[in-house]
């Protein structure tokens, strides 16, 4: 089948997309390789890709909205996974106005287009910041997701809202993934796994927010490419009654506490960290917790990668790389 992978360049991105080709798929990929962190990072999971000879890559903006309907005018896609946006909490906090333009103008051209030049199925990336203050673990797609803490989990909700009324409006197949903590190889540096990695590795001072007191359901990438795959192929149902629409958890379903997954992260390294314990910082929620059972019954897939390798995988990695 042919693809579009938006954020192609980006972790996830790149993941997915080397899993497509790998399975025989056509994939084109777009980004705007943006420097909200290290563009070389980037530039390097793009040159992975270009060994691969069913992947091509256009450096393209989402918000570039005629761009985005020729591309889909000249390519018949039979499936977008869109991955491209403007990612991290704090930073939404600093300039919110990146998350408005990539993640708001830009997913509409994305519906737009799809809307213009049909596809089979369109799955975005969604987030588990749509939580935001609720309290009650774990996390289901049927608790109520109206009290955001951060801009950025907004535009996420946003955009299942736009997703819903694109499905009804148009019976546009959609499904939105509310990621859960991604890390592993080529992670984001941007994220606790990388920053820790390397602040431990270099002796540097790391920051424990709310004095350690944190959990997140950190999932490896392996296991949500296998997801994304999946549930790919399975667009939700268009019929008289329904409106083809559907929202995910894809996450770990086992949360760690923030101390311990410092400590993981020290035993594979070999060497102990320097911790400043800090508050809770804007924005940041208490605690994440993936319920997914209704992914698991769609796909037959549950995620299998403990902590433990996930990480010796990504300190392997980072060792490698850098
Ligand atoms: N990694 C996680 O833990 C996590 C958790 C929840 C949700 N998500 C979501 O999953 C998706 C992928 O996340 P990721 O971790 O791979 O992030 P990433 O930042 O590594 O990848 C996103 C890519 O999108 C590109 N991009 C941003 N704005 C763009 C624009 N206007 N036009 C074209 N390209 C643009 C960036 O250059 C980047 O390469 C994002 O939508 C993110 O919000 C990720």
């Amino acid at each position: 089948m042919k693809y579009l992978v938006t954020g192609a360049a980006g972790f996830i991105g790149f993941h997915v997309s080397k899993k497509l080709c790998e399975q025989g798929h056509q994939v084109i990929g777009i980004d705007n390789l943006n420097d909200y962190y290290d563009v070389s990072l980037k530039e390097s999971r793009l040159n992975e890709l270009d060994s691969l000879s069913s992947f091509s890559f256009i450096k393209m903006d989402l918000t570039a909205s005629q761009e985005i309907l020729c591309l889909f005018e000249q390519n018949q896609f039979d499936i977008v996974i869109h991955l491209a946006a403007q990612a991290g909490v704090r930073y939404s906090i600093e300039n919110p106005n990146a998350y408005i333009q990539a993640n708001i103008i830009g997913y509409m051209s994305i519906l737009e287009a799809c809307r213009v030049y049909p596809v089979q199925h369109l799955v975005y990336a969604s987030s588990s910041s749509v939580y935001g203050l609720n309290k009650e673990v774990p996390f289901s797609t049927s608790d109520k997701t109206d009290s955001q803490v951060s801009l950025y989990g907004a535009t996420k909700k946003s955009n299942e809202l736009m997703a819903h009324s694109y499905s009804k409006l148009y019976g546009i197949a959609t499904t939105g993934l509310r990621f859960f903590t991604v890390y592993g190889p080529w992670g984001r540096p941007d994220m606790a796994p990388y920053k820790f990695t390397k602040k431990i590795i270099e002796a540097d001072v790391i920051d424990i927010y709310n004095n350690g007191d944190l959990s997140r359901d950190f999932t490896y990438i392996d296991d949500i490419v296998e997801g994304v795959v999946r549930v790919s192929v399975k667009p939700p149902e268009k019929s008289e009654e329904q409106v083809p629409c559907r929202v995910l958890n894809i996450g770990n379903g086992s949360p760690v506490n923030l101390l311990e997954f410092v400590e993981t992260i020290e035993d594979k390294i070999g060497i102990k960290a320097i911790k400043n314990m800090m508050p809770m910082q804007d924005g940041d929620v208490y605690q994440t917790w993936a319920e997914t059972s209704e992914l698991e019954e769609l796909i037959d897939f549950k995620p299998q990668t403990s902590l433990s390798d996930g990480i010796e995988n990504f300190v392997n990695w980072y060792k490698s790389f850098y």
